[in-house]
């Protein structure tokens, strides 16, 4: 099979960072477009990496024979985004939050469904190598069952990240909708779905703006979750972790505790109760200041490829996306709130 023909849709700091880069490492794909209304930032990954610039997605689609589009934009470009190129028959990775409402995140699928493409969210947390091997130990079995868990992940917030610092897209309402939730939130929800292989069955929420100034997003949030199979647990979303930022889980489980990311060098450690102490130095979790691979964009293209649906689906992402949103409505209501089975 020919290569993959890839667009990217919005050349911020993911993109520039990780989706252009591993498009350009892929033997099997090729970068032919980029869109962005700062069309500057276009013109320099076309510069770079080959392919035309555009100041819009329209633009792009109406001139470009693509097969595939990484849509890294702000979140509420996502669900119509990745609905238009759906509805070209082109597939479609969405970063994640792959959208802002419930309703968004369904007609994603169905266009998705409809118009025979893959719908895959970006939810990279999956594929870091402490986050793998904490799975395949839990899915070992011999730690038996999680009891509770905690698990969360803080940065000092998207003024060093994004490419447009404070003046980012990240703090304005109309724009991100979800704040630290939705940046970081998010990623947690989805990996203690994936970890666990379960299902988050109710979530009460304390959420607010702390110390961000000038925003009506949230900066923190602490949310207590029931899981199906009956475990319970802490997720917390934080960007005013001006020092020591946190991206860890430990999981208490009837034979012992499962730590990940909670002491540099040693990413995965195992105590058992009979005393054993394994630890695994699998490599680091990426972090803003340094990135790694991300494996998604491979995952994309070997999915299209093999035209085997990918495992982090559309339906996978509104799952995730569901614990935040049931987040926010404790938070306004005061309530436990339950999630559909
Ligand atoms: N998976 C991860 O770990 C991860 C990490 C960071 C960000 N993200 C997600 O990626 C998305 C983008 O975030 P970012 O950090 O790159 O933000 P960013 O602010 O660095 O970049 C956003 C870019 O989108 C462009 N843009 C705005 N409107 C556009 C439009 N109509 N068409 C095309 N481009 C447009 C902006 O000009 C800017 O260049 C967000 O949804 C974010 O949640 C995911």
């Amino acid at each position: 099979m020919s290569k993959i023909r890839v667009a990217v849709i919005g050349c911020g700091a993911i993109a520039q960072r990780r989706h252009i880069p591993e498009y350009a490492a892929n033997a099997q794909a090729e970068l032919v477009a980029y869109a962005d209304p700062r069309i500057e930032r276009a013109r320099e990954m076309a510069e770079i990496y080959g392919g035309k610039a555009y100041a819009s997605y329209e633009e792009l689609l109406a001139n470009e024979k693509i097969d595939a589009v990484s849509i890294c934009t702000p979140n509420y470009l996502h669900a119509p985004m990745a609905v238009a190129f759906a509805e070209a028959g082109v597939h479609v990775l969405v970063e994640k939050p792959m959208a802002t409402t419930e309703e968004e995140g369904k007609q994603m699928i169905e266009a998705a469904r409809k118009n025979g493409v893959y719908l895959m969210v970006g939810h990279n947390q999956r594929l870091m190598p402490p986050h793998v091997k904490a799975k395949e130990i839990l899915d070992s079995g011999r730690l038996g069952k999680v009891l509770t868990f905690r698990t969360s992940f803080g940065h000092p917030g998207p003024e060093a990240w994004s490419v447009d610092g404070r003046d980012s897209w990240f703090f304005e309402k109309d724009q991100a909708i979800l704040g630290a939730m939705g940046d970081l939130g998010v990623h947690k929800s989805d990996f203690i779905r994936y970890l666990l292989n379960d299902e988050v069955a109710e979530v009460a929420a304390f959420i607010g703006t702390l110390h961000k100034e000038d925003t009506a997003v949230d900066d923190n949030a602490t949310c207590l979750l029931r899981m199906k199979s009956g475990a319970i647990g802490t997720l917390v979303a934080s960007w005013t972790q001006y020092q020591g930022g946190d991206n860890s889980t430990v999981l208490w489980c009837e034979n012992g505790v499962v730590k990940i990311g909670t002491v540099s060098g040693d990413e995965v450690i195992v105590e058992l109760t009979n005393g054993t102490v394994e630890t695994y130095k699998v490599g680091a979790m990426a972090t803003n200041e340094k990135q790694v691979p991300s494996g998604v964009i491979d995952a994309f293209v070997e999915s299209i490829l093999n035209q085997t649906p990918p495992s982090i689906s559309g339906e996978e992402g509104l799952r995730s996306l569901q614990v935040i949103l049931a987040a926010f409505e404790s938070q306004a209501t005061g309530q436990i709130v339950k999630l559909q089975p």
